[in-house]
């Protein structure tokens, strides 16, 4: 779907469900809890930190770091920014190929469920990396293009809902070229509520792995 369907269908569902996660696509809260709860405890405690949620959607996601830290929230559905305000991000509408902020402004860039809508990803990825701190963390939580479930479901789909999945080695491969180091991940696997954790995608196990977050630090130069 082009850009500007994807804002029309993200204003949409803001308009339909409100602050809820319904308005972010989560298949429900119980699954949008597993991978925030998760993905959240793996980041460990943070304060004072500048925090940048890339497609923040109505903001559930970061809303937990608001309280301690500063978390600017970007968008291009501006419906779903205005929930997002409500949560105290501080919101600003801008389409992620071409974000506002100064280089090196944040110590933790989180990106998480959208650059499966993007066919232009690699031009996001290099906005988020220019607009992470050295030693800073990059964050993109995203679909797994070898999970099996996928595969079984796709044979399913009446219309394509997501332009693109990726495997966890192609991720790796462009947060290196960015200039990131000691990347890991975070591998989730619905519907068995397990997570765990790795360096690389190694074991047949990770072929039920339907989404993962990768995240990495930028190097010092
Ligand atoms: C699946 S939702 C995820 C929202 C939020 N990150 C969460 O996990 O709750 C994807 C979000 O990305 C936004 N989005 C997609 N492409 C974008 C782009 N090129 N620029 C800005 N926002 C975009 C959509 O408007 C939508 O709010």
């Amino acid at each position: 779907m082009a850009n500007l369907s994807w804002k029309q269908y993200f204003d949409k569902r803001a308009e339909v469900h409100g602050a809820s996660v319904q308005s972010s696509d989560y298949y429900n809260e119980e699954s949008f809890f597993l991978q925030r709860n998760h993905t959240l405890g793996w980041l460990g405690e943070l304060h004072d930190k500048e925090i940048l949620d890339a497609g923040c959607g109505v903001g559930a996601f970061s809303e937990p770091l608001v309280g301690s830290n500063t978390v600017y929230g970007v968008d291009f559905s501006e419906r779903s920014l205005a929930f997002a305000a409500e949560r105290g991000l501080r919101t600003s509408s801008d389409d992620l190929t071409a974000l506002h902020f100064d280089e090196g402004k944040f110590d933790l860039v989180l990106c998480i469920g959208v650059i499966q809508l993007i066919e232009q990803y690699r031009a996001v990825i290099k906005e988020l990396a220019r607009v992470t701190k050295p030693g800073g963390t990059l964050l993109i939580e995203t679909l797994h293009r070898r999970s099996w479930q996928r595969k079984v479901l796709r044979l399913f789909e009446k219309t394509k809902k997501f332009d693109r999945m990726y495997a966890m080695d192609e991720l790796k491969k462009v947060l290196i070229e960015h200039g990131f180091e000691h990347i890991e991940f975070l591998k989730i696997y619905h519907p068995f509520s397990y997570v765990s954790k790795g360096n690389a995608e190694w074991n047949v196990h990770d072929r039920l792995c339907t989404s993962f977050a990768i995240k990495g630090s930028k190097k010092h130069v």
